[in-house]
């Protein structure tokens, strides 16, 4: 009764489910049932086959999804998961998985599951920091309880540290290299600064800080300081914890030093799941761990390192402005000083936990739509990722009630709180490679949330073919603060001039977070959404509760918010007879991107006209594009429109402007908030989503996506398969568009660019294709 791909799906949750033991006994085996076969709980098995349940449509669940979200329970869940230091592979981050599972299963989400991998970790046993001349400091490396703040005072339970620096001892004179770009460091050569053996001081900010100790290693140091310049996250900014939301003196930012630059997830398994006995890389051998050690420290304990510096090398502000940081010193290059820094990090294969759950769908049950947020924190995370695991989590919990009362997505979902991201992608990617074959052939959207709720201002990143849909759902949710949309606060502060008019731009997606395996490895189109705000306790013991109850969202109805707008970008595209996709915006932005390679290659002094064969491509994809929108389009018409009709009795505010807009007073209640929405008879489609007119235009829709991926890969670093976004070589969380290509240029290698853009256009005639066919 199942299509093979999700029964494959279905199986290796079971799997799953069973290696981990999950949640009580296992329940019986049964090929022909997929909800037992998933040893799925028993409250799922009670709401009954799919079969005996009338479908709902989208209005409906989104009706019953909207009056079902509860804001009290955003922040009790970021409460919870906030109380204790859950760092990836501790005992309190694995309880929190199997808290997770049993609240999803409780509510009557199927086919719950705890599914574990066995990556590469790091954990610091100790580490110190002395200043040994000019004058002697020692570096405290901790982070000081503050009044207000509860989990403050447990001042080093997780000690500052990088993941995946190796262990060392230098001691060694000081340079300072501003972010530590390859920029910078070829700027220190030009000058005779020779930073080899060298400890180099580095700031936070511009790109990823794997790239930092990356360039670091390139040219040559024994170690690298990366510290939080007041400049770009503290008192610069504004007022620092607790009297505001930026960082304090002695705040520390962690965070991994992976290197990204050849692909994402465990360090050992490139390509390949993490499973407890696949074969792993010898560390030495992994092109992602860095070679020399590396360590993260505040400003307040940086100063005296800077200021060792002073009057040796040049001063900073003459190489460039941006060289000067926001210290009350003048930052000079060095060398000068001498330090001397002990690391010593325990590195070992250890578990990870994803908990998953899988909501089989009635009429498309072999295509599915992906939606995660990572659970795991350096710390407390309130904001990373508490914020957004607490949004994924109250989606896990109202769909589990909906189910219950007989709803039915049409398309399968599949919803999980990831593991080991602060690592380097870690649960997403293990999982997306164990699974690939399957999300290849199912996978129509993956929805990432990470960081959801810093303040007020909406950002989102996405798959072109997905901006629509995220603008859409935006103009349907009010903005808390002003009471008006969201789409037009985000559209006065990030609105764009295209074709289409002016709309909120929706960035490309790099290397921020768990849809990267997604996106670049397999070409499942990806959204990434975000409420931004003033932050500056990224990866420190203050990322709080209390911060974010004072600063981040103190009413918490910005985190309603975004489970409101996640909902109304997951239950369309879980729900439409025709995919809410549309790939005309791609058009657009590819035109940019090629614009961009025409300037490098100018700047080359390489052909400019080389460009030209990425427009003529373009040209063919847009025929293909417009041609798409308009059968889709056309079909739209075609389906009797009742589903718009229920929105406006259930939502219906009736006056035009506000129809359908989410009504954010509405509360779950007393009971689980579901009480009012009685299933119904749901209108008879003619046209059912399987009607093979449907099905062949979903296909182009839901895969268009893949067809920008080239499994030859990037050349140099292959796992990265998609010819228009990847991370940028040196940028690291930000994309590079058409990256192959640009590699190419800078390496100056003119016969390789020249059959690059070959590539890259065939590649974009192919994707029309798909879309055309
Ligand atoms: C929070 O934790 C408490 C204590 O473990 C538990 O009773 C409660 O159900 C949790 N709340 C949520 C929303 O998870
Ligand atoms: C670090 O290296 C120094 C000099 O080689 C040595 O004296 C010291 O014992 C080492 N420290 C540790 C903790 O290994
Ligand atoms: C991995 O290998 C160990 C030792 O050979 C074995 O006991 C275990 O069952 C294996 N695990 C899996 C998942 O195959
Ligand atoms: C996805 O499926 C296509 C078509 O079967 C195949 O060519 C491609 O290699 C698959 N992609 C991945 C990432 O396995």
């Amino acid at each position: 009764m199942l299509p093979p791909a999700l029964a494959a799906l279905l199986a290796a949750a079971a799997a799953a489910a069973a290696a981990a033991g999950a949640a009580g006994a296992a329940a019986p085996r049964d090929a022909a049932s997929p909800a037992a076969a998933l040893g799925a709980p028993a409250a799922a098995l009670a709401a009954g086959p799919a079969a005996a349940h009338p479908p709902w449509g989208r209005a409906r669940a989104i009706a019953a999804f909207e009056r079902g979200v509860d804001r009290s329970r955003l922040r009790e869940t970021l409460r919870n998961l906030t109380a204790v230091a859950h760092i990836a592979g501790s005992d309190a981050d694995r309880a929190q998985a199997e808290a997770i599972q049993a609240e999803w299963a409780a509510a009557g989400l199927p086919n719950t599951h705890i599914k574990t991998y066995f990556p590469l970790l790091n954990r610091p046993v100790s580490r110190s920091l002395t200043l040994l001349a000019p004058e002697r400091f020692e570096a405290t490396l901790r982070e000081p309880a503050v009044d207000g703040d509860d989990t403050s005072r447990d001042e080093e339970v997780v000690p500052t540290f990088l993941g995946y620096s190796p262990s060392g001892n230098v001691t060694a004179e000081l340079v300072y290299a501003n972010f530590g770009s390859p920029a910078d460091f070829a700027a220190l050569a030009a000058r005779g600064i020779d930073v080899r053996g060298k400890i180099v001081l580095v700031r936070y900010g511009s790109a990823f800080r794997g790239l930092k100790v990356r360039a670091a290693e390139l040219a040559g140091a024994a170690a690298v300081l990366i510290y939080s310049d007041p400049a770009e996250d503290g008192f610069v900014r504004g007022p620092v914890y607790p009297d505001g939301p930026w960082r304090p003196p002695l705040a520390v930012q962690r965070g991994s030093i992976q290197y990204p630059t050849f692909y994402a997830g465990d360090p050992l398994t490139p390509f390949v799941a993490a499973t407890e006995n696949a074969t792993r890389l010898p560390q030495s051998e992994s092109p992602s761990l860095p070679k020399i050690p590396a360590l993260p420290i505040s400003y307040g304990e940086a100063k005296p390192f800077l200021a060792a510096l002073k009057g040796h090398g040049v001063a900073s502000h003459t190489i460039a402005n941006d060289w000067q940081g926001g210290l009350d010193i003048e930052y000079w290059t060095g060398p000068a000083g001498k330090a001397h820094l002990f690391i010593d990090n325990e590195f070992a294969v250890k578990p990870i936990w994803n908990t998953m759950a899988v909501i089989e769908g009635t009429s498309e049950p072999d295509r599915a739509i992906v939606i995660g947020s990572h659970r795991d924190a350096w710390v407390y995370g309130a904001l990373d990722p508490s914020s957004s695991a607490a949004v994924v989590i109250e989606i896990g919990r109202v769909l589990g009630k909906m189910h219950k009362r007989g709803w039915r997505p049409d398309r399968t979902i599949v919803i999980a709180t990831w593991d080991g991201e602060e690592y380097g992608l870690l649960g997403s990617t293990e999982w997306v490679e164990d699974h690939v074959e399957i999300l290849n052939k199912t996978a129509v959207a993956y929805i990432n949330l990470d960081g959801g709720v810093s303040g007020p201002n909406f950002e989102a990143s996405a798959s072109p073919s997905l901006a629509n849909l995220v603008r859409k759902a935006t103009k349907e949710v009010k903005d808390p603060q002003t009471g008006r949309r969201v789409y037009k606060r985000w559209n006065r502060r990030a609105g764009v001039d295209t074709p289409e008019g002016r709309v909120p731009r929706v960035q490309p997606l790099g290397f921020g977070s768990d849809y990267v395996a997604f996106l670049q490895h397999v070409g499942i189109a990806s959204i990434d959404l975000h409420f931004t705000g003033d932050y500056g306790v990224y990866h420190s013991n203050y990322d709080s509760f209390n911060w974010m109850a004072k600063f981040g969202d103190p009413t918490w109805k910005y985190h309603e918010a975004l489970t409101l707008i996640v909902g109304r970008v997951l239950l369309p595209l879980a729900h439409d007879r025709v995919l809410p996709i549309d790939f005309v915006p791609y058009v657009h932005e590819l035109r940019t991107y090629a614009k961009d390679v025409a300037a490098a290659l100018g700047g080359a002094s390489m052909p400019v006209e080389w460009a030209g064969r990425l427009d003529a491509s373009i040209d063919v994809f847009e025929k293909a594009a417009r041609k798409l929108r308009k059968e889709a389009d056309q079909l739209r018409r075609d389906d009797a429109d009742e589903d718009d009709a229920v929105v406006d009795a259930v939502v219906g505010s009736g006056d035009g402007i506000d129809a359908g807009v989410s009504v954010l007073t509405v509360q779950g209640g007393s009971d689980d908030g579901l009480a009012g929405i009685v299933p119904q008879q749901h209108p008879k489609h003619p046209k059912h989503p399987k009607h093979p007119k449907h099905r062949a235009v979903n296909d182009k829709l839901g895969f268009g996506e893949r067809g920008f991926i080239d499994m030859a890969g990037i050349p140099g670093r292959e796992w990265y398969r998609h010819v228009v976004y990847a991370p940028g070589e040196w940028s690291g969380y930000g994309a590079e568009m058409f990256p192959a290509i640009h590699e190419a240029i800078r390496r100056g290698d003119s016969a390789g660019t020249d059959k690059i853009i070959a590539s890259v256009a065939a590649t974009l005639r192919r994707a029309a294709g798909m879309l055309a066919a």
